[in-house]
């Protein structure tokens, strides 16, 4: 009897031990898993944090501000008119596009007669002369700061006057946009603008011209903007 109850005690506390050992067990267990759980976390955390320095180094490290100010795109609207026909539409292009505006100045005016043409007048003569290159009182002291330019000129007989000829050539505007547009008695920008083409480096991005009758309201001139720059 004594036996028996002695191997029920040694069972129960062999089965007691069991139990403890298990919880123990199962207690070392949660506590590895907790801690890979902490060290994956910390290794995503490290990730990411590298991740972020990754793309900081890819990108250049540019500030966001920064980055905005350089996509920022800066437009000029030069133009040349003898007459006053022409000016107001250069304002109206350079109010709706908020971009900075410049009159290209004949350093010696063109006077009344110079302007009456088939008289061989002094525009005539420059016409007829395709090295002509009237002086240009003044200059735009930024031009490399603009991307695009907004170009307005009178027809003079069939093409832009020459004065044009001398603002192309004063600046590098390679890998700029210009978007010439014209005014005129009747007749359209034809070849004036192509022709102009050729006196700028070829990564110049020439968009296509317009022709304007005098006295054209600013809503056709936005209209044309809308068009040709978001096309
Ligand atoms: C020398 C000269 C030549 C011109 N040749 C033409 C021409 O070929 N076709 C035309 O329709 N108008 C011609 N015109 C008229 C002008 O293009 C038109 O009046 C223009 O709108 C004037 O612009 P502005 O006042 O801005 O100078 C000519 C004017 C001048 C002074």
């Amino acid at each position: 009897m004594k036996k028996s109850i002695c191997e029920l005690l040694s069972f129960v506390l062999l089965f007691v031990m069991a139990g403890c050992g298990n919880i123990a067990a199962e207690g070392g267990h949660e506590s590895v898993s907790e801690q890979t759980e902490v060290q994956a976390e910390q290794s995503i955390d490290h990730n990411k944090v590298s991740a972020e320095t990754e793309s900081r180094e890819l990108s250049g490290s540019v500030p966001e501000q920064e980055q905005e100010t350089n996509m920022e795109q800066k437009t000029l609207v030069a133009y040349f008119s003898a007459t006053g026909t022409t000016e107001p539409l250069a304002e109206y292009a350079a109010e709706i596009l908020d971009a900075d505006i410049y009159e290209i100045v004949p350093e010696v005016p063109y006077t009344e007669a110079d302007l009456a043409y088939y008289t061989n007048g002094r525009a005539d003569q420059e016409q007829n002369d395709p090295s002509a290159r009237p002086a240009i009182a003044g200059n735009v002291e930024n031009m490399e700061e603009y991307d695009t330019i907004i170009l307005g000129y009178p027809i003079w007989h069939g093409q832009a006057p020459r004065i044009i000829s001398t603002f192309l050539e004063s600046y590098d505007f390679s890998g700029k946009t210009i978007i010439p547009f014209c005014t005129s008695h009747s007749s359209g920008i034809g070849s004036s603008a192509d022709n102009l083409h050729g006196l700028c480096s070829d990564s110049v991005k020439w968009l296509e011209g317009r022709r304007f009758e005098a006295g054209t309201a600013k809503e056709t001139m936005g209209n044309w903007l809308e068009n040709v720059i978001v096309k």
